[in-house]
């Protein structure tokens, strides 16, 4: 399994553009699926998961293209409705497909995900909001047995979900009559995704409020062109990188209302921040890391695919602050690897204790999942001497690039290929 090298301290210097939002094109990349179209969809990141995307897609029988960040994807002859348990394993974001197969083939045959590195990842709002529309699920053999059609119906989600949030919005743009979600995620990957849906035709209204209303609708257009929002959470990497290094970086290709969050924590940490125009930041490092408490919420709180990061930025705080994730109470695997490379952490339930220390020194550590991964890479760049960083796979689902742009920013990163 591949590795990475990182001798450090090394800082962050220059610009680096940021790629489309994983977790917007996984759901619109699923959307193609609900009608037969041609579609031309642009800035979409080059990753392991996009990959895997395509795989489900050409399994139902797409015609798929991808060449420099545009995809197009021909779903007019689709006929397979089964997103096997081989892809779903790899990829739970492959259970998006249960929404589009209900909405284009009135049935669907889709994996349960399983778990991931910090725990059970349980997909029961999906199941209860489908079943409220009318359809019939049932379990058999770790598959999904779906089978539509689908009815508008008013789902009211009692936890913010990202993922019920658009599985039910892509079940619902073809239902019969007015769907109502209550309660919705209202993340910008989930408003890209509704926004994709608009341009096929979907009669969709409420976005960015507590209520979405879609109106099922017969017919919808036979070519879309969609060009994907940016990433916000390589953003806020990279941000945290050039934070923790002393560095000083340019992002271009960024939406910084999509940040404003982190902006204020990482201000509030002693970083400066300048909004070059609207889609270019500055960050400063000003040699000072100041102790901020956290703790993680639906959008626009802050993002727990950034949790990780932030407690390696933290690990070097001239102070004591405490890092809680409400979302994923056991997302915390990271906690071990940075221990390993010098920092003071202590964990109760899901309440992180981080007491910075003066320096971190290498040591071989082992990534666990996407954002651990990225977590672990900004604590090298600040520990002292050559750190491993086993198990970078998982860094390659989530970043495009990432050592090129980290090359691209003076940062000497090694990938070893086991
Ligand atoms: C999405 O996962 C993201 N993945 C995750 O990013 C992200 O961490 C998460 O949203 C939270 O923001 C993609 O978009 C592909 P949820 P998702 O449904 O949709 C509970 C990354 O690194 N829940 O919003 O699976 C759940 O346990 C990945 O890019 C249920 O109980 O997350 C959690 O506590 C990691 N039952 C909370 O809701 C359900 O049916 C939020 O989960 C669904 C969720």
């Amino acid at each position: 399994m591949d590795k990475f090298l990182i001798n450090g301290p090394q800082k962050v210097a220059g610009k680096v553009s940021i790629s489309g939002a994983k977790n917007a094109v996984l759901p619109i990349m699923a959307s193609t699926i609900i009608q037969p179209a041609e579609y031309t969809i642009r800035n979409v990141p080059i990753l392991r998961d996009t990959l895997t995307m395509i795989k489900m897609l050409e399994l139902s029988g797409a015609i798929v293209d991808f060449k420099s960040n545009i995809l197009r994807v021909d779903t007019r002859e689709c006929s397979n409705y089964v997103a096997p348990y081989e892809l779903v394993k790899t990829m739970r974001a492959s259970f998006y497909m249960l929404g589009p197969f209900l909405s284009r083939f009135g049935k669907a045959v889709v994996s349960l995900p399983g778990g991931c590195a910090w725990g059970p990842r349980p997909v029961d709002y999906h199941i209860k909001a489908f079943e409220k529309m009318g359809a019939t699920i049932n379990l058999d053999g770790g598959n999904i047995n779906a089978q539509g059609p689908l009815i508008g119906s008013e789902i009211n989600f009692e936890q913010v979900s990202v993922g019920a949030t658009g599985n039910v919005v892509m079940g619902a743009v073809k239902a019969k009559g007015e769907t109502i979600i209550l309660n919705p995620s209202l993340e910008p990957e989930i408003e890209d995704l509704c926004n994709f849906l608009k341009a096929m035709g979907a009669k969709i209204s409420g976005l960015g409020t507590k209520q979405l209303i879609i109106n099922g609708v017969s017919k919808m257009k036979s070519k879309v062109d969609y060009t994907i929002i940016p990433d916000r959470i390589e953003a806020g990497t990279f941000m945290m990188a050039a934070a923790i290094s002393g560095g000083e970086l340019e992002l271009n290709g960024v939406n910084p209302s999509h940040l404003s969050i982190i902006i204020n924590k990482l201000e509030e940490s002693g970083t400066i921040i300048d909004y070059i125009d609207n889609s270019t930041l500055k960050v400063v490092s000003t040699g000072k890391i100041h102790p901020v408490d956290m703790v993680t919420a639906p959008y626009p709180g802050f993002p727990t695919d950034l949790q990780a990061q932030w407690m390696a930025l933290m690990s070097l705080s001239d102070g004591v602050c405490t890092i809680i994730d409400e979302i994923y109470k056991d997302r915390f695997t990271h906690i071990s690897e940075l221990i390993r490379l010098g920092a003071k952490i202590k964990l109760n339930d899901n309440i992180a204790t981080v007491y910075g220390v003066s320096r971190l020194t290498a040591a071989p550590v082992m990534s666990t999942d996407i954002r651990a991964s990225a977590s672990l890479i900004i604590a090298c760049l600040s520990a002292t001497g050559i750190s491993e960083i086993s198990r970078i796979y998982h860094i390659d689902r989530g970043y495009e690039k990432i050592e090129e742009k980290l090359n691209s920013l003076n940062i000497k990163i090694e990938r070893i290929a086991k």
